[in-house]
């Protein structure tokens, strides 16, 4: 078990007294701060004996790790970076037809990748970074009648392609939502899964979307990111399109979600499902 990305953020022992700078400080508030400062540093010990304890990584919950921005070698990058990666740009609603091509049946293997998520019938499911639906129409067959999908996306002609199929199928249970950079625009506790492929790499605030995927989920639902391997040269995927399994359990493991299992079930990308753990 990894313990990544501590972030504490310590707090300067002024703003704990939350008052005037200029106020002198007795030897009564000094012994008040010295009395804070150690029941903070119990409280800090004991999140971690916590966190250890559940697998959780401290600092989980608290503010994100920092994006730095640095000069971009890469022309698919954005020169944005979090934890080390850079961030790629966003696929524009002009490459739809690149997702319904027919070669992702061999080069991605859907059916496969659906298949090891086991039965979905009823459930809610976030499909996260929707595109065309190209996953999305796939999980509202296995949801069934009784369950409904969740397409989110944040570029309003994907999910104008969307309604389109959604209404030449006759299809009920796919509801496009239009999120934001920062927000799925899901509610609290209402996902069993939230799937993200080919999606997470070019999140522009990875921290925020996860942190808003991990409210949405209800208790003991999962998470699914399912990413080219950049491990594998062979992966004929652009740099900045690909991630490690290790880079993918590095970025997630700053929010309360639990690693359960890695799956190299498909013919290019790694399955990474994470769960919140049960109340
Ligand atoms: C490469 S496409 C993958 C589409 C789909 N998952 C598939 O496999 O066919 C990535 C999609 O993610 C969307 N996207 C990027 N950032 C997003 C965000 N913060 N929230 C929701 N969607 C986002 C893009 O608009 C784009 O439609």
């Amino acid at each position: 078990m990894k313990v990544a990305f501590a972030q504490g953020h310590p707090t300067p022992l002024g703003e704990l007294t939350g008052n005037n700078p200029h106020e002198t400080v007795s030897d009564k508030t000094v012994s008040t701060l010295l009395l804070h400062w150690i029941l903070m540093k119990r409280h800090a010990l004991l999140s971690l004996a916590i966190a250890l304890l559940l697998q959780i990584p401290a600092g989980a919950g608290s503010g994100p790790p920092r994006y730095e921005h640095r000069t971009s070698a890469d022309p698919h990058g954005t020169g944005k970076f979090y934890m080390g990666r850079e961030i790629s740009r966003v696929m524009g609603h002009q490459g739809a037809s690149w997702l319904d091509r027919p070669e992702r049946e061999v080069e991605e293997a859907p059916e496969v990748l659906l298949d090891a998520l086991g039965t979905l019938r009823g459930m809610t499911i976030a499909d996260i970074g929707a595109g065309s639906g190209y996953f999305s129409f796939r999980l509202a067959r296995r949801a069934g009648p009784g369950g409904r999908v969740l397409a989110v996306d944040i570029q309003d002609e994907m999910l104008r392609i969307i309604r389109r199929r959604a209404a030449q199928k006759s299809i009920r249970n796919v509801e496009p939502i239009l999120g934001t950079i920062q927000d799925p625009g899901l509610s609290p506790e209402s996902v069993d899964l939230a799937l993200l492929v080919d999606v997470y790499h070019e999140f522009s605030h990875p921290w925020e979307m996860i942190q808003g995927i991990h409210r949405a989920l209800k208790p003991g639902g999962r998470l699914v990111l399912v990413e080219y391997r950049a491990e594998d040269p062979e992966v004929p995927i652009l740099r900045l399109h690909k991630m490690t399994q290790d880079q993918v359990r590095r970025e997630i493991s700053v929010h309360p979600l639990v690693w359960v299992e890695t799956l190299d079930l498909l013919p290019r990308q790694h399955i990474v499902i994470f769960r919140k753990p049960s109340r």
